[in-house]
């Protein structure tokens, strides 16, 4: 048995179907190639029809996982690296190899003097943040028993950084302590300095979450870890290209990112940038063909060779060049009192509907404990799941949000959400316009005024 009611209508049309045998429908539905979710809600389940069609205008509204459009420039790097050069890097002793490897050595300095640095530090390429924060953590916690070692990080991480610690701890024996957050997603720097022990190897935090946007307070969190043995180790892949921040003088040992974030690079690219006095005790996860010793196959290797190890992706690094060269043009103070505004626009838009609630907010939408945060805002539904919240805006207005956890595991319990359904997340970014979050507040309003 089956009630059927249309929610929403656009280029495709989401429909809610109350069924007495839920699976039965789905697969019928996913035999048919018709998308459909269900919703932890209720017995719910919406689908949409003509879901091969995408909707003429499309609001990208999830920077936080990939920026989009890209600035200009960033393409057409890319695509001049392969055309021009197209050639492996560290590999030929040709003239295109030479200029492959200059191309690829200036990203690296552009990327080191955005961050404020100089050769102090040194960049590893990697594929992408995931892969930078296992780099990282590998490369710190290298031996195979780690019984005698202690890790601290935040309840705010990403599980590139939570399951990585997890797996080390059921392999290897070692000790980790999650920091709690508040209902911000804010930690306090003291609960830092409690958690840390003197068997503490590396204290890992995140700069900014990619549920609430909260910014942590490194200048007070790196003073208690300059007072500690502890390494530290910083994952800007939300605070990149939105925060400026100077590792050197903070005193961040290792800092992780993706390029394709708020810095506007392809898919690809990430790096690890760690402090040259830390690189000596540095051992790579993996080894492989660096293209030079080749006549060697026991190490010890160079650190940095070793996680670079294999071919680089070229192109990805080239429009890494590009997007520097573009954010160099932009000032982040103007960028983050612009984002302000839409936030608190959107906050409030929110606080009209008692079927929505703000997530990260204790206060209401006023923000009165006044954290910074990066371009990111959650809510929930009292009626509608995340990922039919997210699947309405899609079809009827072509607003791109994400739903679910946001592969933030821990930081659920903190701001109150539901452990399965998570938030609707919209994030923004440098190429977001004003017509983009007047399209997020009418987004909001039709699931503030939806009868479901
Ligand atoms: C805080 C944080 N860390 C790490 C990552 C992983 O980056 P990537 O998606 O490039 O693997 C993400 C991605 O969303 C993130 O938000």
């Amino acid at each position: 048995m089956c009630r059927w009611s249309v929610l929403a209508k656009g280029a495709t049309l989401s429909w809610v179907a109350v069924c007495t045998d839920n699976r039965r429908l789905m697969s019928t539905a996913s035999l048919c190639g018709i998308s459909c979710v269900t919703s932890s809600h209720s017995r719910r389940i919406i689908l949409r029809s003509g879901s091969n069609q995408v909707t003429e205008r499309r609001v990208y509204l999830d920077h936080a996982a990939t920026s989009w459009p890209k600035p200009p420039g960033v393409l057409e790097a890319c695509l001049e690296f392969q055309r021009d050069l197209g050639v492996a890097a560290s590999r030929g002793a040709y003239l295109r190899g030479e200029q492959t490897d200059r191309a690829i050595a200036q990203v690296r300095s552009k990327l080191s003097r955005f961050l404020h640095l100089d050769d102090a530090y040194r960049v590893a390429w990697t594929s992408n943040g995931t892969m930078a924060i296992h780099a990282a953590i590998h490369s710190v916690l290298w031996q195979t028993d780690l019984r005698g070692e202690h890790v601290v990080t935040t309840a705010t991480e990403h599980n590139s950084v939570l399951r990585t610690l997890a797996d080390l701890q059921e392999r290897r024996g070692l000790r980790w302590t999650m920091v709690p957050c508040d209902a911000r997603g804010w930690v306090d720097p003291d609960a830092i300095e409690q958690a840390i022990c003197s068997d503490t190897k590396l204290v890992i935090v995140n700069h900014a979450s990619n549920v609430t946007g909260v910014v942590q307070d490194l200048e007070r969190i790196g003073r208690i870890v300059a007072n500690s043995e502890a390494w530290w180790m910083l994952d800007a892949a939300q605070s990149i290209g939105y925060v400026d921040f100077d590792p050197r003088s903070l005193g961040i040992d290792l800092v992780v990112a993706p390029a394709h974030k708020g810095l506007g690079g392809m898919f690809g690219t990430a790096f690890v940038v760690a402090a040259s006095e830390v690189v000596p005790s540095l051992r790579s996860p993996w080894v492989g063909g660096t293209g030079r010793s080749s006549g060697t196959w026991t190490g010890p290797f160079e650190w940095l060779e070793s996680v670079e190890s294999g071919n680089l992706n070229g192109p990805s690094i080239a429009s890494l060049g590009a997007a520097l060269l573009s954010a160099s043009t932009r000032s982040m103070a103007d960028f983050q009192a612009k984002a302000s505004d839409w936030l608190s626009r959107l906050r409030h838009q929110i606080a009209r509907y008692a079927s929505l609630r703000l997530v990260g907010y204790p206060d209401g939408p006023e923000d009165l404990q006044q954290v910074s945060r990066v371009p990111v805002l959650s809510f929930s539904s009292r009626t509608l799941g995340s990922h039919e919240m997210a699947m309405l805006l899609d079809s009827a207005m072509g607003l791109e949000c994400r739903s679910g956890l946001h592969c933030a595991g821990a930081i659920h319990p903190f701001l109150g959400t539901d452990p399965q359904d998570g938030t609707l997340r919209m994030s923004f970014g440098h190429a977001t316009s004003e017509a983009d979050v007047d399209a997020a507040i009418q987004g909001i309003r039709l699931l503030g005024e939806v009868n479901a």
